[in-house]
């Protein structure tokens, strides 16, 4: 029979291990298929005296069994869950929380958990970062858009009543733990949402890995564990390839944003319009890269078989390649207007500072700072061409 150490080896082999360097911030990001065991045994390691899992009621329903038992057998546990959704991520909630933790007895060596999406993943981060100025922070991710795009970063936040992730810091955390079978109870929109921000990364960071992605795409495999793993690495090399001298994702890291513009304008509105119903930040994003790729291509920039390729990938992941109906087109400009990303670059009056591409992989202008000046009337241009009642072809498709 195997002794103790050896089952335990056994199990730290389910692991596979990168480093990731954000800035100066190093953490492991160890990751596998039906490795929960094995996270247990290095979440033994950490010589926590309690544990503070931050949650939502969905994860611990769906999942919490997987978990608690074999953590509550290394030290006490608090379990903070509430109905999932962003309504957590406010200041009431961390309040309460941070008073809750510290009335149960929270030190310097308690350990935050993290277990969930990147709601939880945030409200957890904000909570780490304030208790005793500041105590370790380890996610177990359960969402695409966790495993794939917000435990790969510092950026912790919580919303103040006027907008998104208004309060926050940075904080790197001690380590990040995925196993892909949890993500495989996500509803299909939730396990879309992640994997367009992966394809974002392919087609503006990471073209190399198109081919592999197609793959992935044309088999329908999305939520096996060997899809899930592949796109993963994907996802650390590309986040880790532009943030490795920018922690802060003020400079190169920017290219993330890549989408983001029009997709968050067009997420704001259909949420507006339809609520919990509208389309998801993926899919929004997923939209968002078609207009990039629009502007790009009008300005002479990106070739139209690149603009083909990014609609290719977008309709691929079952996002929408027309904006959707109902959706007003000023009403989107209105958003855009305001977009966060206003102080980067001196813009004129109608100007907003946008990520373009050169080509796939390639952004226009300085990849330190890869934004430049877009008219808001080319916006509208590109917008115009994805109206839902128009065929689906490129503004000046003749030009390519
Ligand atoms: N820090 C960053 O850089 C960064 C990056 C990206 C996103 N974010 C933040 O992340 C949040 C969005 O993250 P999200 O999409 O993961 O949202 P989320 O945490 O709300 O999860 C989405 C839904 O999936 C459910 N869920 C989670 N795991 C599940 C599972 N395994 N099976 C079934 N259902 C499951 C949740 O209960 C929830 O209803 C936003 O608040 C955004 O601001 C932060």
């Amino acid at each position: 029979m195997a002794t103790r150490d050896e089952v335990g080896a056994e199990k730290q082999d389910l692991l596979q291990v990168r480093q990731v360097r954000i800035g100066d911030a190093e953490y492991p990001y160890r990751y596998g298929a039906g490795c929960i065991g094995a996270i247990l045994e290095e979440l033994a390691t950490l010589n926590a005296d309690s544990f503070v899992v931050v949650s939502d009621e969905t994860v611990i329903g769906l999942h919490g069994d997987a978990l608690l038992p074999g953590l509550r057998a290394l030290a006490p546990v608090d379990v903070i869950s509430r109905p999932p959704g962003e309504g957590m991520k406010t200041l009431t909630c961390l309040a309460e929380d941070i008073e809750r933790v510290l009335a149960a007895g929270a030190t310097r060596r308690t350990v935050v958990v993290a277990f969930g999406g990147g709601v939880p993943g945030n409200l957890a981060g904000v909570i780490a970062a304030l208790l005793f100025r500041g105590i370790r922070l380890v996610h177990i991710p359960t969402t695409t858009t966790a495993a794939m795009d917000s435990v790969l970063s510092l950026k912790q936040a919580i919303n103040s009543s006027r907008g998104k992730n208004h309060i926050g810091t940075y904080l790197p955390p001690h380590g990040v733990f995925t196993d892909v079978n949890l993500l495989a109870t996500l509803p299909a929109r939730e396990l879309r949402s992640g994997l367009c921000e992966a394809a974002k990364n392919c087609l503006a960071i990471r073209p190399g890995d198109l081919p592999a992605l197609r793959e992935v795409l044309a088999e329908g495999r999305l939520a096996e564990p060997r899809s899930l793993l592949w796109l993963l690495e994907c996802s650390i090399a590309a986040k880790t390839s532009v943030t490795a001298h920018d922690s802060h994702e003020k400079r190169a890291g920017l290219i993330l944003e890549y989408g983001h513009t029009v997709g968050h304008a067009v997420e704001l509105v259909d949420h507006r319009r339809r609520g919990v119903a509208g389309l998801s930040h993926g899919e929004s994003i997923a939209f968002g890269m078609l207009v990039a790729a629009r502007i790009s291509h009008n300005r002479g920039r990106l070739s139209l078989d690149n603009v083909r390729v990014h609609d290719e990938i977008v309709e691929a992941l079952g996002a929408p390649t027309r904006l959707p109906v109902g959706i007003d087109i000023e009403d989107v400009l209105a958003v855009v207007r305001d977009d966060n990303k206003r102080g980067y670059l001196p813009a004129g009056p109608g100007q907003i500072p946008f990520v373009l591409l050169d080509d796939l992989g390639t952004p226009t202008g300085d990849r330190e700072l890869p934004l430049v000046p877009v008219d808001l009337a080319e916006v509208r241009v590109a917008l115009e061409s994805l109206a839902p009642q128009r065929i689906a072809e490129p503004v000046g498709a003749e030009v390519g």
